[in-house]
């Protein structure tokens, strides 16, 4: 899958499924723009992959406006926008007993935040080739989640998605909806140990068996997401699951 001549934006990108995306990306041979609040690693990430960091609050319009605005002036363009930036909070915490203030945090950063990374990313993904967006939600929006907000977010995110889908094909952008199954990363490994201290059991054996028991790793989704935005994935339509 060639991705010279692509300039690819990672939101989310410092760590997990969105650094290995971006490094992939590079290697394929596309311009790798990483962006991320967590700039130790984003910056990390950016350098490895040959490309540029921006850093970036997707709850915070301003932010967001701001990266594309730094994009316009760096780049002029994109080809892709792949929105992995997100976070789960409140897991396993009874529904009489959820802060409101979770539910909105969540939504904030994984429904909020993929609508203005979305919003801000669309003209200058109007001047690339082939342009698309890919969003993350995840198998919670099914009602598979150990949090009431991460489900409702994931929902929000699937629904934006198919929602653009539709509205963006006729002006030429594809957008995709991606749903990782149980990844090896930061969120998952802490919702693994969360689980573990809450029964009691030791966290760092509850992740190893996780390890063991077929979680996947970030890599084997990046090689998806590094498909979904070369021009090879053209017709693909809609949603896509990974392991
Ligand atoms: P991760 O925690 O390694 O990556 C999330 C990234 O988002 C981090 O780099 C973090 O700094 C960034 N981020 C968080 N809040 C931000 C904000 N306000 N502004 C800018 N950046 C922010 O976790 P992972 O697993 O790689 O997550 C990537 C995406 O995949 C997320 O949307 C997650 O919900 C989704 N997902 C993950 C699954 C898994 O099992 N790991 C399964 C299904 C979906």
């Amino acid at each position: 899958m060639d991705l010279h001549n692509k300039t690819i934006l990672v939101v989310g990108g410092a760590t997990g499924i969105g650094q290995a995306t971006a490094l992939l990306c590079a290697e394929r041979g596309a311009d790798v723009i990483v962006a991320d609040f967590n700039a130790a690693e984003g910056k990390a990430t950016a350098e490895e992959a040959n490309g540029v960091f921006i850093p970036v609050d997707v709850t915070d319009e301003a932010s967001v406006k701001a990266m594309a605005d730094s994009i316009a002036s760096s780049h002029g363009k994109l080809d892709a926008l792949v929105q992995t930036a997100g976070i789960l909070k409140g897991a396993y915490v009874a529904l009489e007993d959820f802060e409101l203030a979770t539910l909105r945090q969540v939504l904030d950063v994984n429904t909020v935040g993929s609508f203005l990374c979305a919003k801000y990313a669309k003209p200058l993904l109007q001047k690339g080739e082939k342009p698309a967006i890919i969003l993350i939600s995840s198998p919670a929006a099914y009602g598979v989640s150990s949090s009431y907000a991460y489900a409702v977010s994931k929902g929000g995110v699937s629904a934006l998605g198919t929602t653009m889908a539709g509205k963006l094909a006729p002006e030429g952008i594809r957008v995709n909806v991606l749903f990782p199954g149980g990844i090896n990363t930061f969120m998952k490994r802490s919702v693994i140990e969360e689980d573990a201290v809450r029964k009691g059991q030791d966290p760092q054996a509850a992740v190893e068996a996780a390890q063991s028991s077929g979680l996947g790793e970030p890599e084997g989704v990046a090689k998806v997401l590094a498909f979904l935005v070369s021009d090879e994935a053209d017709y693909v339509r809609g949603s896509v699951n990974t392991r």
